[in-house]
């Protein structure tokens, strides 16, 4: 994971490179570090916690520096401290550099170092790099780093400086995004093009395996038979919003808040009112391709699986088309078989998700077409697959993700309905479809106008230790959802499970101590629930349920109720998540957890 950024130019270094790393905290938090070159030395910073952090020393030490690399760190080999932050250094000092990635050998390149003398001071995989790029440096920085970087194996975007080389950096990509931003007399390097989008919008992304050498009015690259490369620069499609909390006591608050906008936005212009059907007009899909998928391969992590796996439910029913959902992890790892007729379909909320990007990579290799769902513009995902459908939420900051999740059930339903559409749905099928994606955006309103009560529940379960999320049909997944919130952003252990399925183990789980937040929105399941819940109710376990305002009769089971606005079944997730997000969000908040960055996480998970 990590996030690495680079600066050189006329500007204040440690100041413009700092900013850059601000904005990639989302990538990690847990240690952040900086370095530059000045007067023929390497200066570094290096401090536990987030970049704020970080800059306080900084500004402290009034630090001026030529050039400037910096990362922020999540950390994966060797716990977060200041020794194991980056840079990291060789033993002269001559070398300084940041890693994003993993160094797979970085054991036997270790051991092979030590025997030549190198004294080793931290446990990350990183600082191998810095050794043997020393170890090969006999004059020329950039011999040195060719020399070095077939040697590594692994996914690695680096910034390497020498302290005699101030007017340059030098910057690698493999299987790590790395995006160079050229502005007027100064260059920008990132993982992520957002980080300097304010300073420039013109970048060259370095391909695999590729070296550049990075001065302020100029960049050399070299690919891996170290013969010159012409890229061309591109333009960035989308400056980076401006996001701020608007007030919102956090950034996960504010983005619960924004469904009813960001919802409208999914939808805007991608329905034929009256034909009751979908379009996707901007990604020009080619609908005879459409008609001729057989099948549906949906890849995806956290959250964006959690939404692929609720529209299987849905493709299958209305669509009539068979779905295989795959968590990328897993499935890269595989040797799927892909019949011909697939319509492959990546969703990541960042683009960056390197487990889905691996996955999207092997299917390409192997000349299979992939869409993606995403919000980032000039993500990889986003320029990696064939075509690609935009959430257009906005930035999502706070790293539990909220607003994309609903955008991602609409964009999948509107989808669907086009697919349903083009094969047997009926005008009239299709138009109550739309009726009811169009009521949403009120409907979410609805329920966030609940906020206090929502908070009230919150504050009478905060201090428990366990939770199941229960529900069936549409609900199951909603549930996973549903759990995947409150344990990431309160620390509390919940579990999503399809109530049908409790009494084949897990309520053994249920006592008086362990509540269940029943999620009742399933019509065609209701009754066989409420049996599942009697069953709950039996052994003790308190219930809160989020059911529809008709439900009544839920009442004389759970111990509270929230009520959320009748939907058809294939579209109450969305009321009801915003009732889980928001359940979620005031646990956390009694819980006194750090809920727009918890614990151990990153937003965008670009490390296996
Ligand atoms: O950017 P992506 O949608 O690919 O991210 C996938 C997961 O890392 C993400 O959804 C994660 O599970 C969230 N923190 C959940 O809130």
């Amino acid at each position: 994971m990590c996030g690495i950024f680079g600066y050189i130019g006329p500007k204040n270094v440690a100041k413009t490179t700092i900013e850059g790393l601000k904005t990639l905290e989302y990538r990690g938090y847990d240690s952040a570090g900086i370095a530059g070159i000045s007067h023929g030395k390497i200066y570094y910073c290096k401090e536990v916690g987030k970049v704020e952090v970080l800059e306080k020393e900084v500004q402290k030490s009034q630090m001026v520096i030529d050039v400037g690399i910096a990362q922020t760190r999540w950390a994966t080999h060797g716990k977060p401290s200041k020794i194991n932050a980056h840079p990291h250094l060789d033993n002269d000092g001559t070398i300084a550099l940041v890693h994003n990635g993993i160094i797979e050998n970085y054991e036997s390149l270790k051991q092979m170092l030590q025997t030549n003398g190198a004294k080793f001071v931290s446990q990350t995989d990183t600082e191998v790099i810095a050794h043997l790029v020393s170890s090969r440096y006999k004059g020329d920085f950039l011999k040195a780093v060719q020399e070095a970087v077939p040697l590594l194996k692994g996914a690695f975007a680096i910034a390497i400086i020498h302290r005699d080389f101030p007017d340059r950096m030098i910057a690698v990509a493999h299987q790590s995004p790395l995006i160079i931003g050229k502005g007027y007399g100064e260059t920008f390097i990132s993982s992520d093009a957002n980080a300097f989008a304010a300073h420039t919008r013109e970048v060259v992304y370095l391909a695999d395996s590729e070296i550049a050498v990075v001065k302020a009015h100029e960049i050399e690259i070299y690919n891996s038979s170290m013969e010159t490369v012409v890229r061309e620069t591109k333009t960035l499609s989308n400056a980076m919003q401006e996001a701020t909390k608007s007030g919102f006591a956090h950034f996960t608050l504010k983005e619960i808040n924004e469904q009813p906008k960001t919802i409208r936005s999914a939808l805007l212009s991608r329905f034929i009112d009256g034909y009751g059907t979908a379009i996707f007009e901007e990604i020009g899909l080619d609908l005879n391709e459409l008609l001729a998928v057989q099948r549906i391969l949906i890849l995806a992590c956290g959250t964006s699986w959690n939404a692929g796996y609720l529209s299987s439910y849905m493709f299958e029913d209305k669509a009539r088309i068979p779905v295989q959902v795959e968590i990328s992890s897993e499935f890269r790892y595989k040797n799927p078989v892909v019949p011909s007729g697939t319509l492959v379909i990546a969703i990541s909320q960042s683009g960056e998700t390197a487990d889905t990007i691996a996955a999207v990579r092997e299917l390409k290799a192997k000349g299979i077409r992939v869409l993606g769902i995403c919000n980032v513009h000039d993500s990889t995902l986003a320029r990696e697959a064939d075509a690609c459908i935009f959430l257009k939420a906005g930035p999502e900051i706070g790293v539990c993700s909220t607003k994309a999740f609903t955008s991602q059930i609409v964009v999948l339903t509107l989808l669907c309905l086009m697919m349903a559409r083009m094969r047997h749905m009926g005008k009239r099928e299709g138009q109550d479809f739309l009726d009811a994606l169009q009521k949403l955006p009120e409907q979410v309103q609805s329920v966030l106008d609940q906020s206090e009560l929502i908070r009230k529940i919150a504050k009478k379960y905060a201090h428990y230790e366990n939770f199941f999320f229960l529900g069936r049909g549409y609900m199951y997944p909603t549930s996973l959802e549903g759990a995947l919130k409150l344990k990431e952003i309160s620390y509390i252990n919940a579990n999503g499970y399809p109530a049908g399925e409790m009494k084949h183990g897990p309520i053994a789980l249920i006592n008086e101590a362990c509540p269940t937040v029943a999620l009742c929105a399933n019509k065609i399941t209701y009754e066989k629930f409420l049996s599942n819940l009697m069953e709950i109710k039996a052994r003790s376990g308190p219930i809160i349920a989020i059911a529809e305002e008709d439900n009544k009769n839920i009442e004389k089971i759970a111990d509270d109720v929230i009520w959320v606005p009748a939907t058809i079944d294939e579209l109450a997730v969305v009321p009801t998540t915003i009732a889980t997000q928001l359940l979620a969000y005031y646990i956390a908040l009694e819980r006194g957890t750090d809920i727009d960055q918890p614990r151990n996480l990153a937003k965008s998970v670009t490390v296996e």
